[in-house]
């Protein structure tokens, strides 16, 4: 295992959209083992291919709940209900923030290391986690979807 450098903006290749996985072997299972340990050592809940280089359909997430971690290939969205905004940083991106309106429930279909196809559901918090990390491998940043940008003093004036 290895703990993999993050790629930062204004990287290009954080821009692009990423192709689907098709080969489900040990390339990717290490892939994902360092892509979960660099995102805890960066403290992140999130980190999606394209951060670490790497431009396919990707993401892990560990949003400190019950689901535990969560490996993500080839996600895609087929629900969504409600929306709430909250505020998102990005280890892309670091040491800003910014208030994001995103679907407050959200059902996607996934595979996971083996390419065994699941279906999620989830709300609040880790609906939010996914649904910035979808964005990452479509190239979308989450400065482009907020409202307004803050930097680490800012925010903590936001938060109290
Ligand atoms: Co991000």
């Amino acid at each position: 295992m290895a703990i993999l450098q993050i790629v930062t903006y204004p990287n290009k290749l954080l821009e692009k959209k990423c192709k689907k996985v098709a080969d489900f072997d040990e390339r990717l299972w290490s892939l994902l083992d360092d892509m979960y340990d660099t995102m805890v050592e960066a403290d992140g809940v999130g980190l999606a291919a394209p951060q670490v280089g790497i431009l396919e359909q990707i993401a892990v997430i560990d949003a400190g709940d019950e689901n535990g971690k969560i490996e993500l290939i080839n996600p895609v969205l087929i629900e969504k209900r409600g929306n709430e905004n909250g505020i998102e940083g990005c280890l892309s991106i670091p040491g800003i923030y910014g208030e994001v309106k995103r679907a407050s429930f959200i059902k996607i279909k996934a595979q996971d290391r083996m390419g065994k196809a699941f279906i999620l559901e989830a709300s609040g918090f880790l609906a939010r986690v996914i649904q910035h990390e979808m964005d990452h491998l479509n190239g979308v940043l989450f400065t482009t979807k907020a409202a307004e940008l803050f930097d680490e003093d800012e925010l903590e004036t936001i938060e109290g």
